[in-house]
């Protein structure tokens, strides 16, 4: 059985901002806090109750915010600590909680330990970064191209395993783990409730290994962070490489006081053979992989999280799934899936409305630096075309363009000009459209999180997956005690589903359906109580 801090956490229905490109509040074209003040009643009706926000901190932005120059500021484009702290008590009286995304394995170079550490050996933060006097071993930066830099003051390599201008920090100087924990002090005195944790397992590194993470002292550090008193109550979500179930245990069994749960990475590779080549994929690739996490997660009692979409890929429905004539069905099918089983529901800004990937005709709309620098790669050996065709599918900023709030100039998102072009079919997939659409997405979202939070067979009930590996379809049930709830989610094509069971009419399904068995629609979906 899960521990009770776990058990209240699967209560927890967390959706995910990505602040640049949320809601711009003066006209800069860049979101910002007030935005996203300005927007929580929306949240609250969609019935979340608790907010991840992509980093907010200090930064030149060379990597969207994961470049931090100081963990106790807030970075200019988005507002004031006033702002930080009003946006707090506004989700607070909401009953929303909040969770900062905490970036402990780099900062920007703009940091004052960088430009400290870079001055020389007898700095005081000399030891903040890793330097050299000769490359140690190959890396690549996740960016592209060798993952040292020379720097002309210090006249060494420092390490980044991402941009040039993000510095790896080095955590086997206790004076950075020391640094860092009084960066998440801070913060639990401003009052956040959680901490989604960027590349948590990269700060442990091993320079003879292959892989700059997975180092000898992970744990001790995460420990560090996270195993104190002080930090106990907080909800912790990393993101880390982890892909069985032995490692998984070792960084989210309770007693270990690590972390709460980590993401997993298998929906991500649905649909594509990698980044930024798609692969014709059925649902079925989903669902097993889904499957899997959920029998292992059960056995081991960890908790698990449900997310396929964040701010670095494109969204899964346009990976997997019908993105054109059948996406209210897919996105709603999609939803059925994956938020009615066993963990905590992530949901990205946008995902609830079926948003797609965004379809830009030129390089020049594209904004990431990854995007840039792998078009630049892909051009040495393919036409413009190609090239292009790679990155809409691939690229970051798939998921980084601004939430369409309505179909008017820039989808309501900003008075002014917005900082990367709105996604190409805003006018027909945005807020106000889908709401007051017969068929709406929002309001299918809206009953599922109701579902879940009235039912408590959907958060600590057991699973049982009723259909057999080779059909086209996902059903499973979620028991507990005398309550007994069947979910019913076709894939890609028309055919009859008949039920093992007798059950009442659905109480949730995204085409109106009255009876749980029979013939499905592609991508229909069926909620309903098992008599
Ligand atoms: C994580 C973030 C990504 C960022 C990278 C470096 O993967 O999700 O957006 O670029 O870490 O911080
Ligand atoms: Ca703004």
């Amino acid at each position: 059985m899960l521990c009770a801090k776990y058990r209240d956490f699967l209560r927890w229905n967390i959706y995910q901002i990505y602040p640049r490109s949320f809601m711009d509040s003066n006209g800069d074209g860049i979101g910002d806090l007030n935005g996203i003040t300005s927007k929580l009643d929306y949240l609250k009706e969609l019935g979340i109750n608790a907010v991840w926000l992509c980093p907010c901190y200090k930064s030149p932005n060379d990597d969207n915010g994961y470049d931090i120059a100081d963990y106790r500021d807030i970075m200019d484009e988005f507002g004031t600590m006033a702002d930080m702290e009003r946006l707090i008590a506004e989700l607070h009286k909401r009953d929303i909680r909040l969770i900062m995304d905490l970036v402990p394995n780099h900062t920007s170079t703009l940091h004052p330990w960088f430009q400290e550490s870079r001055k020389g050996k007898d700095n005081p933060y000399s030891d903040y970064y890793y330097w050299f006097d000769e490359i140690p071993n190959n890396w690549q930066s996740a960016f592209r191209g060798s993952a040292y830099e020379y720097d002309d003051v210090r006249k060494q390599y420092y390490l980044h395993s991402f941009a040039i201008r993000q510095a790896d920090l080095n955590w086997d100087n206790p004076a950075v783990v020391k640094a860092m924990q009084d960066v998440v002090d801070f913060w639990i005195d401003k009052g956040v409730d959680g901490f989604r944790i960027d590349v948590i397992d990269m700060i442990s590194k091993d320079l003879r290994s292959d892989y700059n993470g997975f180092g000898p002292r992970l744990h001790e550090y995460i420990r560090a962070l996270f195993g104190r008193e002080k930090a106990a109550h907080l909800f912790t979500v990393g993101e880390s490489g982890v892909q069985d179930i032995d490692e998984m245990i070792r960084h989210c069994a309770a007693e270990r006081k690590e972390l709460s749960t980590l993401f997993l990475f298998d929906p991500l590779e649905c649909g594509r053979s990698d980044k930024f080549t798609p692969k014709a994929d059925s649902l079925k690739t989903l669902r097993d992989a889904l499957v899997r996490w959920q029998r292992e997660t059960a056995a081991q009692d960890l908790l698990h999280s449900l997310f396929t979409d964040n701010h670095d890929q494109p969204p899964i429905i346009s990976r997997i799934a019908d993105d054109g004539e059948r996406r209210y069905e897919s996105a709603t099918d999609l939803a059925a899936m994956l938020y009615l089983l066993k963990g905590v529901p992530f949901i990205y800004q946008g995902q609830e409305i079926g948003m797609t990937a965004a379809h830009y005709d030129s390089i020049a709309c594209f904004d990431d630096l990854e995007t840039k620098n792998v078009y630049r790669e892909f051009r040495r050996s393919m036409t413009e075309e190609e090239a292009l065709a790679k990155i809409n599918f691939g690229s970051r900023d798939n998921a980084r363009h601004p939430m369409a709030w309505n179909g008017g100039d820039n989808g309501g998102f900003t008075a002014g000009s917005p900082w990367i072009a709105l996604h190409s079919r805003y006018r027909e997939i945005n807020v106000e459209k889908d709401r007051s659409a017969e068929r709406s997405v929002f309001r299918f979202y809206q009953a599922l999180l109701k579902l879940r939070r009235e039912q408590p067979a959907f958060l600590d009930g057991e699973l049982e997956v009723i259909s057999a590996p080779e059909d086209a379809y996902f059903v499973f049930t979620r028991t507990l005690g005398d309550e007994k709830w069947a979910v019913i989610c076709n894939f890609e094509r028309e055919q009859t589903i008949t039920l093992p069971f007798a059950c009442g009419a659905p109480a949730l399904s995204n085409l109106g359906r009255t009876e749980a068995s029979g013939s499905y629609r592609p991508y229909e979906c069926a909620v309903a109580r098992v008599r």
